[in-house]
């Protein structure tokens, strides 16, 4: 007989060990490398072979191009100077996770072909839920990423009318009212991906006025679809984000649930990022007033230690999720009694990996207090950065910083156009040096540098040297 292909036990345990030995050299000092790359586009194709090998070849091989070409290409999220978009970790034991998850290799679609990860979501994203504060008729479903999940919750919102029959009819060919989502100008693209996705095109999108603080102006919501209303256009669903990706704004959870529940729309809370800040006790204010939402988004994968991917969209109707979303076509049906939780009948996968697991893991290896004392910290850092930056002549906060993201600016420069110009290459030059990896935002107009706190081995010595950078750079520029 031809021997098997692949790794014997006795080669995987050989390669295992050394690949478990490398991942904890790379986690002990992600620093020893670079967090940006020194790579061009196109380089990492131009050193690999265009077609795949006929023949087998040898893990020691692949290993070795892993090694020389995949890593020095890469921007370490890992790196303790990765201050960019929402900074994240992949920890130890989320890792751990992955590798189990891989090894069991298990397709949680439904019950049967799950039970222990199937129930093991719903445990954990129970004790996520605990962790926030949120209210017990919250049930959890993890999927790939917040934009998935903000998806799924708008299609559950078109489940709350289902005088318009929208799932078995769907728009075309209709004569339909337009149908609107309502969403602050300051949310994030994913709203406007889910509207297109769900053929209400953009300009089904209403971006609602913000106030001083760029949080959503909830009487200009309500006036607003009022007069949506009184045009003969069908408001679906509200979006109210708790911690904007720019500069990390607070839409005003309780006035907007008050609106929503008058006029019977969906509320769909995006905290993809600033979630996770409501385990704090001290924190928890940002979702008040989250018991009247139908929906709230968190992603464990941006700043609760737990790696790629991996987002929560929790839900107070999973009946609604469920209607928008369950086809059971023969191959697919159960004995089970319909009480039974079948995953695949809350998104458009059908199929789904085992991601409860490193979730589980992360939550019990630093149990709550951990995770507490983390982003704890990261919003002190945050703190202690602004309070320099206020100090520092020459520059501005245009964000007074809730949670670990400070946005400011160089005010240098006679003209707008030129203070804005100054600003971009602040960050084009800050970012050159490699040394440190921080993002851009644009407030009002203006340009903003933007330094997100995340990664569990940041500490105050790296937040002060990419402050230092962007000083030098401004001085020199
Ligand atoms: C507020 C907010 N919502 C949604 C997203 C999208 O997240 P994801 O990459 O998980 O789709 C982001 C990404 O940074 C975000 O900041």
């Amino acid at each position: 007989m031809p021997p098997a292909p692949g790794l014997s036990p006795e080669e995987f345990r050989l390669h295992g060990h050394s690949v478990v030995d490398w991942i904890a050299d790379y986690l002990a000092s992600p620093e020893s490398r670079p967090v940006l790359p020194d790579v061009r586009p196109g380089e990492v194709l131009a050193r690999l072979p265009a077609a795949p090998p006929a023949r087998a070849e040898s893990m020691d091989a692949i290993l070795a191009d892993f090694r020389d070409v995949i890593v020095p290409a890469t921007t370490h999220w890992n790196h303790p100077d990765f201050l960019a978009y929402f900074a994240n970790t992949g920890t130890a034991e989320g890792v751990i996770g992955e590798m189990l998850a891989a090894a069991l290799n298990v397709n949680a679609m439904l019950w049967r072909t799950g039970p222990a990860q199937t129930e093991l979501e719903s445990l954990t994203l129970d004790w996520l839920r605990q962790m926030m504060g949120l209210a017990p008729e919250f049930k959890g479903t993890i999927t790939d990423t917040a934009s998935s999940s903000t998806l799924y919750a708008l299609a559950a919102a078109r489940e709350m009318s289902p005088e318009l029959s929208l799932r078995e009819k769907g728009l075309p060919g209709r004569d339909l009212p337009q149908l609107f989502v309502y969403a602050s100008g300051e949310a994030h693209s994913s709203i406007d991906k889910a509207v297109i996705t769900l053929g209400l095109g953009r300009s089904g999108l209403r971006k609602v006025p913000t106030d001083s603080d760029l949080a959503m102006d909830p009487a200009a919501l309500s006036s607003m679809i009022e007069e949506d209303r009184r045009r003969g256009a069908i408001p679906l669903a509200v979006v109210a984000c708790v911690g904007t990706t720019s500069t990390t704004a607070v839409d005003p959870v309780r006035a907007i649930a008050d609106v929503s529940a008058r006029e019977r729309i969906w509320l769909h809370i995006d905290a993809a990022y600033a979630g996770s800040a409501a385990i704090l006790p001290e924190m928890r204010y940002i979702l008040d007033g989250a018991e009247g939402a139908e929906s709230l988004v968190v992603n464990p994968h941006k700043w609760l230690l737990t790696p790629m991917d991996c987002s929560v969209l929790f839900t107070r109707r999973p009946d609604l999720l469920k209607r928008a979303f369950q086809i059971v076509p023969d191959y697919l049906t159960v004995t089970e009694p319909e009480s039974v939780v079948n995953l695949m009948d809350y998104g458009v996968s059908l199929g789904r990996r085992f991601r409860a697991l490193k979730l589980w893991m992360v939550i019990r290896s630093y149990g709550v207090e951990g995770l507490e004392s983390v982003i704890r910290e990261h919003i002190r850092l945050a703190a202690d950065l602004a309070a320099e930056i206020r100090s520092e002549p020459g520059f501005e906060l245009l964000a007074e910083p809730k949670f670990s993201t400070v946005v400011f600016r160089s005010t240098r420069g006679t003209t707008g156009p030129e203070v804005n110009d100054r600003n971009r290459r602040i960050v084009e030059a800050v970012n050159a040096t490699r040394k440190t990896f921080i993002s851009h935002t644009t407030v009002r107009g203006m340009n903003a540098i933007r330094i997100a706190i995340g990664n569990l081995r940041t500490g105050a010595a790296n937040v002060r040297s990419a402050w230092e950078l962007v000083r030098k750079a401004d001085s020199e520029i």
